[in-house]
C-alpha cells in the first residue's frame, strides 16, 4: 500500500443542495481541501445511483447535475485542488461494481439499515415485484446501489469517507467488501475510515418544521440558492418550543430547532457581529457565548423573535457570500459542464489503474 491519503465522498443528484448538505458534509470538505493534508480529493456527482431509484425522472437527475456542481464550487470545491466528477462517465465503477457483486450476499444487503430505511421510505416491497399486485417492488439496481458505492471508493483508493451518519452502513459494507476481495484475490483494495460531521446538530440537522431531517419532499429545506428573503421567511416559520407561549415563560432548547442551527452554525464571531439582535426597546441581553443565551431562555424573558433575527443574521452570513458565487458562476453553465468533464477524464484514469489491478487478481487479464 502506498500510505497515501485520499478522500472521495459525493451526493446524489437529485436536488440543488441545503444547508443540512452544508454542516454535514460540504463545510468539511472544504476544509480538508484547504487543510492541503491529503493526496487526492475526489467529490462525485453520483447520477449513477440517483438513477437506482428515480429511473423514471431522467430530467430530474439531468437538470440537478449542474445544481449540484454549481453548489459545489459556490461553497468552496476548487478544481484544481479538488477533482468533480460525474459518476456515469466513469464506467469502470460499473464493472467494478459487476465483480464486487460476487462478494456480497442477498441476505446482507437486506440487512443494510440505510438500505432498509430507504425501501420503507418509497414504498418499495420486499415481498412482490411489479408483477401486478400494486406493490412497486424494489428494483436490482436500487438493492445493489451498496455495492455500487463500494466500486466509487475503492476505484480511488479511497482512505477517507466524509459523510452524514446515514451512509455509515455504507462505508461499513465497502469495507467488508475490500477485505473480502483481499483475502479471496489479492491485497489490492484499501479498506477506507469514514469520517462523521464532529457535533450531533451537524451530523442529523432537522428540517425548519423539526422534522427529524431536511427533505426536499417535505418541503423543509434551507437551500444554499434561497434568496435572503426566503432565508428569512423559513427562519420566521421555524418551528422553536410549543410550550414557550410567551416571552416569559421558561423556554426549551432541547429539540427547539433554532437551537440545533444555533448549535451547527453559530460561532463565537457572530456574538460581536449580530449581538444587536438582542438589544431591544424593552429588554437587552448582552451574550457572549452560546451557553449564555441556552441558559437565559430556560429561565424565561428571552422571546423567539430575538432568537430568530441572530439565527436569520447567521445564515445570511453564511449563505449569502455562497450565493453571491453561485449567482456568478450561474452565468456560464458551459464552464461548469467542461470543469465536470475534465474531472471525469481524470477520475476516469485513476478508476482504470484500479480496474487494472482488480482484473489481474481475479485472473482475467487473458490478453496481457
Ligand atoms: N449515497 C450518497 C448519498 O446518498 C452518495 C454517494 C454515492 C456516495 N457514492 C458515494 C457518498 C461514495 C460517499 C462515497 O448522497
Amino acid at each position: 500500500m502506498s500510505g497515501k491519503k485520499i478522500i472521495l465522498t459525493g451526493d446524489r443528484p437529485t436536488g440543488r443542495l441545503h444547508i443540512g448538505h452544508y454542516v454535514g458534509s460540504l463545510r468539511r470538505r472544504v476544509e480538508l481541501q484547504n487543510s492541503g493534508e491529503f493526496d487526492h480529493i475526489y467529490v462525485m456527482i453520483a447520477d449513477a445511483q440517483a438513477l437506482t431509484d428515480n429511473a423514471d425522472n431522467p430530467d430530474k437527475v439531468r437538470q440537478n447535475i449542474a445544481e449540484v456542481a454549481l453548489d459545489y464550487l459556490a461553497a468552496g470545491l476548487d478544481p484544481e485542488k479538488t477533482t468533480i466528477f460525474v459518476q456515469s462517465h466513469v464506467k469502470e465503477l460499473t464493472e467494478l461494481t459487476f465483480y464486487y457483486m460476487n462478494l456480497v450476499t442477498v441476505q446482507r444487503l437486506q440487512r443494510n439499515p440505510t438500505v432498509k430505511a430507504e425501501m420503507k421510505m418509497r414504498g418499495f416491497s420486499s415481498e412482490e415485484g411489479a408483477d401486478g399486485n400494486g406493490k412497486a417492488g424494489t428494483p436490482v439496481g436500487f438493492f445493489c446501489y451498496p455495492i455500487s458505492q463500494a466500486a466509487d471508493i475503492t476505484a480511488f483508493k479511497a482512505t477517507t469517507v466524509p459523510v452524514g451518519e446515514d451512509q455509515e452502513p455504507m462505508i461499513e459494507q465497502t469495507r467488508e467488501i475490500v477485505r473480502k476481495f483481499n483475502s479471496t484475490y489479492a491485497p489490492v483494495l484499501v479498506e477506507p475510515e469514514v469520517l462523521l460531521p464532529d457535533n450531533a446538530a451537524c451530523m442529523r440537522l432537522p428540517g425548519t418544521d423539526g422534522k427529524a431531517k431536511m427533505s426536499k419532499s417535505l418541503g423543509n429545506c434551507i437551500y444554499l440558492s434561497d434568496s435572503a428573503e426566503d432565508l428569512r421567511e423559513k427562519v420566521r416559520g421555524m418551528y422553536t418550543d410549543p410550550t414557550h407561549l410567551q416571552v416569559s415563560d421558561p423556554g426549551h432548547v432541547e429539540g427547539n430547532t433554532v437551537f440545533t442551527y444555533l448549535d451547527a452554525f453559530c460561532r463565537p464571531e457572530h456574538f460581536e457581529r449580530f449581538g444587536d439582535c438582542f438589544k431591544g426597546k424593552k429588554v437587552s441581553f448582552d451574550f457572549k457565548t452560546l451557553d449564555q443565551v441556552k441558559e437565559q431562555y430556560r429561565k424565561g424573558g428571552l422571546g423567539d423573535v430575538m432568537l430568530k433575527n441572530f439565527l436569520s443574521a447567521i445564515l445570511e452570513d453564511t449563505i449569502g457570500p455562497i450565493r453571491a458565487k453561485r449567482e456568478e458562476l450561474a452565468k456560464d453553465i458551459p464552464a461548469v459542464m467542461e470543469i465536470l468533464r475534465k474531472g471525469s477524464e481524470e477520475a476516469e484514469k485513476a478508476a482504470a489503474r484500479t480496474l487494472a489491478e482488480v482484473k489481474a487478481a481475479m485472473k482475467i487479464n487473458y490478453f496481457e
